[in-house]
C-alpha cells in the first residue's frame, strides 16, 4: 500500500502539473531539498533553480529546504553573490567585465558574506517573496505574501512585510516546543498517513495526543 504521493516524482499530483517536489527538478548540488516540499508556479514549477539567483558554487553557500514546505510562485532566494563589495569607493563591479578590469577582483574578505539559507520544515512561504542570503526560517514558520525577509524567522511564527518581522506565534510556547520535539515530517509516511487528521487538525489537546 502506498502511503501518500511518492515523494520522488516530480508531479506528486499528475491531475495538477503547476505544483512539483523540488527536489526532482533541481540539478545543482549546492541546493538541497527533503522530500515532499514543493514549488508552485503555473508559468513552470519545474525551473525553480531560476529562482535562486547569484548562487555560485566557488562561494559555497548552500540553499537547504526541509520536508513539507510549500513554496508559491515568484520566490527568489538571492544567495551570498548578489552582494558587490561594499567598503570600497565604488560598488560597480569592474572585474566581471573583463579586458584587463579582472585586476579589481574582489577577495572573499571583501565581500559580506553570510553563509547558508536555511529553511526548516513545514514552512509556508507565500507568493513574491524574497529570501536574502543566510536568512534561517524556522519550522513550521509562515512568510507572507511579498515579503522580504532579510533576518532569520523562529519557528512557528507568522512573519511578513520588508523587512520581514514577526506579526504572531501561531501557538503556545509550550505547544511549540511540543510540535518541534515530535518533528513529524521525519516520520515514515505510514505513521503521517494514520496521523494525518491529528496534524491537519486546529484542535491543540488532539495534537497533543499523537502518538
Ligand atoms: C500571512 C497570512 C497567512 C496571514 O493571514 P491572517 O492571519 O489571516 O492575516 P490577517 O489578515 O488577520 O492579518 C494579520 C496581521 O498580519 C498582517 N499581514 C497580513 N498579510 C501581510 C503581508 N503580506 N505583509 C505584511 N503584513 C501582513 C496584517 O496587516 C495584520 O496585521 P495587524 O495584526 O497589525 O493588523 C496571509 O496574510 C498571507 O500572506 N498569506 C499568503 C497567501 C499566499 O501568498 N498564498 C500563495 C499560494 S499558497
Amino acid at each position: 500500500m502506498q502511503y501518500g504521493p511518492d515523494p520522488n516524482a516530480i508531479y506528486p499530483n499528475e491531475g495538477m502539473k503547476s505544483i512539483c517536489y523540488i527536489k526532482n527538478v533541481v540539478a545543482r548540488r549546492n541546493i538541497v531539498i527533503g522530500d515532499y516540499s514543493y514549488y508552485d508556479d503555473v508559468n513552470g514549477a519545474e525551473n525553480f533553480e531560476d529562482h535562486v539567483t547569484h548562487h555560485y558554487e566557488f562561494l559555497g553557500d548552500k540553499l537547504v529546504i526541509g520536508k513539507f514546505c510549500a513554496i508559491a510562485k515568484g520566490i527568489e532566494f538571492e544567495m551570498n553573490g548578489a552582494n558587490h563589495r561594499m567598503r570600497s569607493v565604488t560598488t560597480y563591479p569592474f572585474n566581471i567585465m573583463g579586458h584587463g578590469w579582472e585586476k579589481a577582483t574582489p577577495t572573499l574578505a571583501d565581500l559580506s558574506l553570510k553563509g547558508d539559507t536555511v529553511i526548516g520544515n513545514d514552512v509556508w512561504i507565500g507568493q513574491n517573496v524574497t529570501v536574502m542570503p543566510g536568512v534561517h526560517i524556522g519550522d513550521g514558520a509562515i512568510i507572507a505574501a511579498n515579503s522580504v525577509v532579510v533576518k532569520d524567522i523562529p519557528p512557528y511564527h507568522i512573519a511578513g512585510g520588508n523587512p520581514c518581522k514577526t506579526i504572531k506565534k501561531r501557538f503556545d510556547d509550550e505547544l511549540i516546543e511540543y510540535l518541534l520535539s515530535i518533528k513529524w515530517w521525519d516520520w515514515p509516511a505510514q505513521k503521517i498517513f494514520d496521523n494525518l487528521e491529528n496534524i491537519c487538525s486546529g484542535d491543540l489537546k488532539k495534537i497533543k495526543k499523537i502518538k
